[in-house]
């Protein structure tokens, strides 16, 4: 846990001082985090026995969300994303949150779906009573393919028969659930699957089919819950009531429509997965599981609801998240591993909790900033670094252009060309950075 998760200012010092204060706030030392994080953290060699054909590494910006309190704990948050204003976003919308006593989160027990599926099945009512009877059998068994997993306190929990309807034809599917602990789980779940297959089939009087886990694991929720006050979600031109409703308004729209839905949780999705990807977890085991979650009435669907309580806007998001805190890439990679000291946790419910806080906040941010000044203001504002470095701006020229293609509201490469050719007085006598709009457009679009 940090002693804090307020730096205030912290934007505004050098990355080295940056490492002092969460070094400060953390208890890790600014010595093991740059250890652990430059050059990517990772090196070709150890790169190299993490997958194949390796030619390199592929580097990141690993930032910090700031402000994040959940269930009473303050947490420094690692994120990695490419994309600009989300790493501040989020850490402004925790601030919010903040003030209405912050994230509440509620985490299911680590179990995971291990799927058998049984083909070849004449008779599905036989095979689901004979299944259903072997019960103790079947989880005595599938323990048996964990050993160390039971030793940490998980293993195999149920056993679900499923069938698939009429166009299943001689297909069903057995379920098994597994406590996890602080694993991700697939490789733990996939050996279940694989050990009682074979037994599956022959009480089914069926043949095996994939024995594989679900990323659809409903079992393994986390549900968040924050309240906002109107008074901090006011804006230069908009009271906090008119915020409120325009959030709600944002909320309805995303439950009524499909479309809005997939933005609006890809809102959401930028703040989880930059907390994945931090910690060393699996990116597209949390999509697919969090999409598939969004569609389960048949209709795609808002992860979370905001609705107004009196004078204060309350925010829920609920999704399945496989995240874990041991095993995998965490084994191997110092920047993962480092990501995890900085938040202070060692249990996969409470990285769940505080990553899928981060995606409430994340989507608190954007809904707050397209129900008031839209989108782009503050992003170009933050774009145009990324645009003023494509441009060759290098040190402390990229804040300098930045500034002034921000300033002439024209944040494109070609601008922030000439803007830095001006500032290196190399321009030949020409002034006009600004005059010329129309070319670079894509840039300032993207
Ligand atoms: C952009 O990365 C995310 C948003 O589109 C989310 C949303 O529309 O709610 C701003």
């Amino acid at each position: 846990m940090s002693k804090t998760s307020q730096l205030p200012g912290f934007y505004k010092v050098t990355v080295a001082e940056r490492r002092k204060l969460v070094a400060e706030a953390t208890g890790a030392s600014a010595a093991e985090i740059a250890a652990a994080v430059d050059g990517g953290g990772l090196d070709a060699e150890t790169a190299d026995k993490f997958v194949e054909n390796v030619i390199g590494t592929y580097a990141l910006p690993l930032g910090v969300t700031l402000n994040v309190r959940v269930n009473g704990h303050d947490r420094v948050v690692p994120m990695v994303v490419e994309e600009p204003s989300v790493v501040a976003a989020a850490s402004n919308a925790a601030k919010m949150v903040r003030s209405g006593g912050g994230f509440v989160a509620e985490m299911d027990a680590p179990i995971m779906i291990s799927q058998v599926q049984l083909v070849g099945v004449k008779d599905a009512d036989a095979a689901r009573t004979a299944i259903l009877g072997a019960k103790d059998e079947i989880l005595a068994a599938a323990d048996k393919a964990v050993p160390g997993l039971v030793a940490r306190g998980g293993g195999a929990r149920g056993l679900e028969v499923r069938t698939l309807g009429e166009a299943a034809d001689e297909m069903i599917v057995v379920h098994l659930l597994v406590d996890c602990r602080d694993a991700m789980g697939a490789n733990l779940i996939n050996s279940v699957a694989e050990r009682v297959a074979d037994r599956l089939a022959a009480l089914a009087k069926g043949k095996v089919g994939l024995r594989i886990l679900s990323n659809l694991c409903d079992t393994r929720c986390v549900r968040v819950t924050c309240r906002v006050p109107a008074a901090v979600l006011a804006t230069e031109t908009m009271d906090g009531d008119a915020v409120i409703d325009g959030i709600v308004n944002a909320s309805r729209f995303a439950e009524l429509d499909p479309y809005r839905a997939a933005t609006h949780n890809k809102g959401i999705m930028n703040g989880i997965d930059a907390v994945v990807i931090a910690t060393g977890n699996d990116w597209r085991a949390v999509e697919a599981g969090a999409h598939a979650f969004a569609a389960r009435s048949g209709r795609y669907s808002p992860l979370s609801i905001w609705r107004r309580d009196g004078d204060t806007l309350v925010g829920r998001i609920e999704l399945p998240l496989a995240l874990g805190t041991v095993g995998g890439t965490l084994r191997v990679h110092p920047s993962a591993r480092l990501a995890l000291q900085i938040l202070g946790i060692t249990e996969s419910s409470e990285l769940a909790a505080v990553a899928a806080s981060v995606g409430l906040a994340s989507n608190l941010a954007a809904v707050r900033a397209l129900a008031t000044d839209g989108i782009q203001r503050g992003h170009m504002a933050l774009h145009a670094r990324s645009v003023a470095l494509a441009a060759g701006a290098r040190g402390g020229e990229v804040e300098r252009v930045a500034t002034i293609i921000v300033e002439a509201r024209d944040i494109t490469v070609e601008n922030a060309k000439r803007a830095l050719l001006v500032l290196r007085g190399d321009d030949g006598g020409e002034r006009g950075v600004a005059d010329d709009r129309a070319s670079g457009a894509s840039v300032a679009e993207s």
